[in-house]
């Protein structure tokens, strides 16, 4: 879609049409079936939304949210999470027979790149110094890859969406600025919608010996998720220097991006009722992502009130 010039109903209209999605088939959508590959796959494709990050405008930042903007530990992993993204979904995709899955999680691979490509370009304009990317490597086993991904990203998008709320609602952040990355985090929220029926569809397919392999190899997922999620990730750049990355960022990230403490009750409603939200326009008869929200409601039960951080 041009969108130099383009009119604000039609970027209203395709910014609508990638928040709500309901299939035209009636009746159940037993997961695993055939209708539920199709729709799954059609509701991915047919929420696309076609913005551009080259005709992005970055809006001009007062020193103090530029400083803000700036100081915040996220650019590089987050440069590098969307690049590893991009390679490992579209590596997984190519070895798919099912022509409709395939095609999805392609879109979704080039939906990563345009995440880095929106990125990089905020990073340039308003000045922010990154590390050099190491070489991207095409994972061995493309379906291990996949699956540490998609769940990585179950994991990121149910605290960002919290984290994104509470910049929001800071006003620390011109709104303009706020405004350009809401498609990228809706954008999440489909990648992880796919991911999570994709889940169940793939395990359907299985024979029960399969299946058991595969719930093995889920959890193995989770353990190294929480694993690496404990520690700090170390990489190498492209010469060869270590870089130590905080992932744990959530919390104190909220610190950062508002200007009153958040409690991390607080934290963890709001990316609860924020899930929900952006959820709720998609078609009720797809699978959600179950594990963060369940965890995180887990939790609650044993959180007082005036828990602060
Ligand atoms: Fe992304
Ligand atoms: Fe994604």
């Amino acid at each position: 879609m041009p969108q130099h010039g383009a009119d604000r109903a039609a970027l209203d209209v395709a910014d609508s049409n990638a928040r709500q999605w309901t299939s035209s088939v009636a009746g159940p959508m037993k997961p695993g079936s055939d209708v539920h590959r199709r729709e799954m796959c059609r509701m991915f494709l047919e929420t696309f939304n076609p913005y551009r990050p080259a005709v992005l405008e970055w809006p001009h930042l007062e020193p103090d949210a530029l400083q803000r903007i700036v100081s915040l530990p996220i650019w590089d992993i987050a440069v590098q999470t969307e690049g590893k993204a991009r390679l490992r979904m579209a590596a997984y995709a190519a070895t798919l027979a099912e022509s409709d899955v395939r095609e999805a999680l392609a879109l979704n691979a080039w939906e990563e790149n345009r995440h880095k490509e929106v990125l990089t370009r905020m990073v340039a304009a308003y000045g922010i110094p990154l590390e050099s990317e190491a070489p991207y490597v095409h994972p061995k086993d493309t379906e291990w890859a996949y699956l540490v991904t998609g769940y990585s990203e179950c994991i990121d998008s149910f605290f960002a969406f919290g984290l994104f709320e509470v910049a929001r609602r800071s006003g620390l952040f011109p709104p303009e600025l706020v405004d350009t990355f809401e498609p990228v985090m809706q954008e999440e929220c489909r990648h992880i919608l796919l991911f999570a029926n994709w889940v169940a569809w793939h395990r359907a397919q299985l024979s029960w010996w399969q299946r058991i392999r595969f719930k093995l190899r889920v959890a193995a997922v989770w353990v190294f998720l929480g694993w690496e999620r404990m520690n700090l990730a170390r990489t190498l750049d492209a010469d060869g220097n270590e870089h130590t990355h905080k992932r744990n960022f959530t919390v104190n990230g909220a610190q950062t991006v508002s200007s009153t403490p958040t409690s991390v009750r607080e934290l963890m409603t709001l990316c609860l009722t924020e899930s929900e939200r952006r959820f709720s326009g998609y078609d009720a008869r797809l699978l959600r992502p179950q594990t963060m929200p369940k965890l995180v409601r887990f939790a609650l039960r044993f959180m007082r009130a005036d828990d602060r951080k």
